[in-house]
C-alpha cells in the first residue's frame, strides 16, 4: 500500500512542539513534517503572501500522498485554513483534508477559565484577523478575550535567544499589557506554536492563580478524536510508525535547532519549492 503519512506544517519550528505531543498520542501513523524556515516568520505577512505560501506547502503535501495536513501554525490556520477549505479543496481533490489548530483549542478553552476572561498572546498576524475572539464566542459567548501581539517572541526563540534577559523583557512587557486589559483574566492561552519554549519564563510573570495553556496536548487529543469519528480518514492514513522531516531553508541549521522543539534530535531534508 502506498504510504499515506498526516503531513504537519508550520512556518518554521514551531510545529515541532505540536508535532511532539500528536506522535506521543498517536505514535502508529506515518506523519511528514515541513518547516517553511526560509520564509519564516508568518506572523508579519499579509494575509495574502501567508494564504500563498501555506496552500503551496499544502499542494506539496498532496504531492508526497497525504490525504490529511495539519496546519500546526495559527498564523497560517487563521489567515489561510478558511480559504483552503472552503475553495482550494474542491478543485485540488475534495477527498483531501486540511484542520488548523485554533478550532481545537476554541472548543476547550472555556472548560478552564472561572472568571470568563481570557487572555490569547500571539502573532500579530493572528491577533489582527480576530480568529479567537471570533471562534470563541460561536463556543463560550460568555466568554470575553483579550489579546496581545507580541511580535519579539518568534524571532526570539528562532535565534536561540528564548532564554535570555531579552526574553525576559520582551515577555514582561506583553504579560504587562494584556493584564492591563483586564486584571480579572484566569486563563491564557499561548496560540503560537513556538512559544511553548518561553513557558517558564512566562508562569514566572504571572500570578499563580492564572493557568497558562499551550496547544499541543489539545490539538494531539482533538486528532485523535477526529480520526476515531472519521474512519474514512484513518484507512487511508498508514501506519508504520514513520516520520520524515523537511525544511525548505538548510537542513543542517534545522537539525541543529529542531531538538529544542521536538524533544529529540532529528535528520531533516532540504526541500525547494
Ligand atoms: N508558529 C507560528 C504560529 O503558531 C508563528 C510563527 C511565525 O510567525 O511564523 O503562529
Amino acid at each position: 500500500m502506498k504510504q499515506q503519512p498526516i503531513g504537519v506544517f508550520d512556518s518554521g519550528y514551531g510545529g515541532l512542539t505540536v508535532l511532539k505531543e500528536i506522535t506521543a498520542r498517536l505514535p502508529q501513523y506515518d506523519y511528514i513534517y515541513l518547516g517553511d524556515n526560509a520564509r519564516a516568520p508568518y506572523g508579519t505577512r499579509s494575509f495574502e503572501t501567508v494564504y500563498e505560501y501555506t496552500l503551496q506547502c499544502v499542494k506539496w503535501f498532496f504531492s508526497q500522498g497525504c490525504s490529511l495536513v495539519i496546519l500546526a501554525c495559527n498564523t497560517a490556520s487563521a489567515k489561510a485554513l478558511r480559504s483552503i477549505q472552503q475553495n482550494d479543496l474542491a478543485k485540488i481533490d475534495s477527498s483531501k483534508r486540511v484542520l488548523g489548530v485554533i478550532r481545537p483549542t476554541t472548543e476547550m478553552i472555556g472548560r478552564y477559565t472561572k472568571t470568563n476572561q481570557v487572555g490569547v498572546l500571539a502573532t500579530n498576524g493572528t491577533v489582527i484577523s480576530g480568529s479567537y475572539p471570533i471562534e470563541i464566542k460561536k463556543f463560550y459567548p460568555a466568554v470575553q478575550v483579550f489579546q496581545e501581539a507580541c511580535p519579539m517572541w518568534v524571532p526570539l526563540v528562532e535565534n536561540n535567544e528564548y532564554n535570555s534577559p531579552g526574553a525576559d523583557y520582551f515577555i514582561g512587557k506583553n504579560i504587562n499589557h494584556l493584564l492591563q486589559q483586564s486584571d480579572k483574566i484566569d486563563t491564557i492561552l499561548l496560540a503560537c506554536t513556538h512559544y511553548p519554549l518561553l513557558m517558564e519564563k512566562i508562569k514566572k510573570q504571572l500570578p499563580d492563580n492564572v493557568t497558562v495553556l499551550s496547544q499541543g496536548e489539545i490539538v494531539a487529543n482533538s486528532l485523535a478524536k477526529y480520526l476515531q469519528n472519521h474512519l474514512e480518514m484513518d484507512v487511508k492514513c498508514s501506519k508504520q510508525g514513520d516520520i520524515s522531516f523537511y525544511t525548505t531553508d538548510s537542513a543542517e541549521d534545522f537539525d541543529s535547532h529542531a531538538a529544542i522543539f521536538y524533544g529529540k534530535s532529528v535528520k531533516s531534508m532540504h526541500l525547494s519549492l
